[in-house]
């Protein structure tokens, strides 16, 4: 029994519901983890009570116990297993990350050395994969083909799904941390007609992705270790984020026992919603399409509007009601990455300043706890590095990968694991009979089909 569940066991508070429809008071146990919120656990409250909480959205729902990643969003503190992000975005490297959230602790010089190898090793796809690129059409989002190639994984490496097995699920970890770079980087080059490119097992991570990416058989690449840094540390702001929408969509996909590959296909569908990860990719099209400064208090407007179905992207957050820290580190490395190549009075990163200044003084954004996020800042790194805007949820989910594996595995290993199945609110018509097709009156339902 693990520190907290031993401190629950000893400490047993609880929290009492008083239905005063029938005079029933139901003591419901109240739980305390290491940090954070406590929890009401509700697991036996509808057989004892016959009703089910209601909560879309989960605003108020932990549906897990985790030892990964800890947020306090009033506070605008993450921190991977005890680390502070800035700590682990600013001294360690992401391959480092990667080993802290699998294990728990930061490896040793040795284990560091072990697990980079493992890794370096497992970048190359099986060749037959190539054709299964060649299937989409060249202009397909990149993040389709990511879908689709991460989907068809677990047809070609049958010996990692027998996740029972910790050597497998362990190969089935190693292998997408190390392949889902080399994915992306081929979605990219597939989708401007050219050739793939091989790993480089002398690389790093992010100095092979980056390799990967940009160099061509005419040229010899060489990789600004200035730019990888920035690509480094963006795969560590990235890496993992508690029970966020793509991540939860994971741990369900692999309640049910499904392969990891697939679990891992179904995160990145989800993330790739432009109100979750397919913001960065939305920033810059706002951006764009704000254009001058000029029009910045005009946009600010529109994102107040309740009738204008506009939002400020790159800004809010579910749990975040102040700065996320990882836009913070952004921001630098946005000024960083800048001044590094030359680019001086970038358009785009002076109309997000401009924007985040106006939008933190708006009373509407103050009211509301409306701060910059992770994907306010991190597509003017990715744009003056060279990506185009369809490759930046890809680099998301690039860096998520480890994150989802990572509490796939704690989910697979956690001994009280089972089938996630929510329940509803019913609201549909109650029973009634069945009417034989010719005696059914026309409804307005279909209406708009008999106008064509
Ligand atoms: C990510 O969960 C995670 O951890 C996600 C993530 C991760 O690392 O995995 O951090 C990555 O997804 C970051 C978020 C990226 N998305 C965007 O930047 C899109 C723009 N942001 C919003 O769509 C919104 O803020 C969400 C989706 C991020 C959060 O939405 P919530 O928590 O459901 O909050 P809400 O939509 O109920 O908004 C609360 C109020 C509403 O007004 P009222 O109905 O109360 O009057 O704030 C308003 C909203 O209209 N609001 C905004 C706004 N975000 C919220 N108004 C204008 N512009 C915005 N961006």
């Amino acid at each position: 029994m693990s520190d907290f569940q031993e401190y629950n066991k000893n400490n047993l508070k609880s929290f009492t519901l008083f239905d005063n429809e029938n005079g029933q008071s139901y003591d419901v146990p109240i739980i305390e983890g290491s940090e954070g919120p406590k929890v009401l656990d509700i697991r036996d409250l509808y057989k004892k009570t016959g009703m089910f909480t209601f909560d879309p959205g989960f605003t108020s729902t932990a549906s897990c116990s985790s030892e990964i990643t800890f947020i306090d969003g009033h506070k605008g503190i993450l921190r991977h297993r005890g680390y502070d992000i800035k700590d682990l975005a600013y001294h360690s490297n992401f391959l480092e990350v990667c080993y802290l959230l699998l294990h728990g602790e930061l490896p040793s010089q040795e284990d560091k050395s072990k697990f980079q190898n493992v890794i370096t090793n497992h970048t190359m796809l099986n060749e037959q994969l190539v054709y299964f690129y060649r299937g989409f059409r060249r202009d397909a989002h990149p993040m389709a083909i990511m879908v689709g190639v991460v989907g068809a994984l677990s047809a070609f490496y049958h010996d990692s799904t027998d996740f029972s097995d910790i050597n497998q699920r362990m190969i089935a970890c190693h292998r997408l941390i190390a392949k889902i770079a080399t994915i992306g980087a081929m979605a990219y080059k597939y989708s401007i007609g050219q050739p793939f490119v091989y790993p480089q097992n002398h690389l790093s991570y992010s100095e092979n992705f980056l390799h990967m990416t940009f160099s061509l058989p005419t040229n010899n690449y060489k990789v600004n270790p200035v730019i990888a840094k920035a690509m480094d540390r963006f795969f560590i702001l990235h890496a993992d984020h508690e029970q966020n929408a793509s991540t939860s969509t994971v741990r369900l996909a692999g309640s049910s026992g499904a392969n990891p590959f697939a679990c891992i296909a179904a995160g990145i569908a989800s993330l790739w919603g432009p109100a979750h990860g397919g913001a960065n990719e939305a920033v810059i099209r706002m951006l764009e399409e704000i254009g001058d400064v000029s029009n910045i208090d005009k946009y600010i407007e529109k994102a107040k509007d309740k009738d204008d179905p506009f939002r400020l992207m790159g800004f809010g957050h579910r749990v975040y009601k102040n700065y996320d820290p990882r836009a913070d580190v952004m921001k630098k490395t946005a000024h960083e990455i800048l001044e590094e190549l030359n680019i001086k009075d970038d358009p785009l990163l002076k109309t997000a300043l401009q924007l985040e200044e106006i939008a933190l003084k708006d009373k509407y954004f103050i009211d509301k706890k409306l701060y910059p996020n992770v994907d306010f800042y991190s597509g003017i790194i990715l744009k003056a590095i060279g990506f185009p805007t369809s490759m930046f949820t890809v680099l998301f989910a690039i860096g998520r990968t480890v994150g989802w594996i990572s509490q796939w595995k704690e989910m697979i290993e956690d001994p009280v694991n089972k089938i996630g199945r929510p329940r509803q609110l019913y609201n549909g018509k109650n029973s009634r009979s069945y009417e034989e097709v010719n005696r059914r009156e026309k409804k307005s339902i279909f209406q708009w089909l008999w106008k064509k």
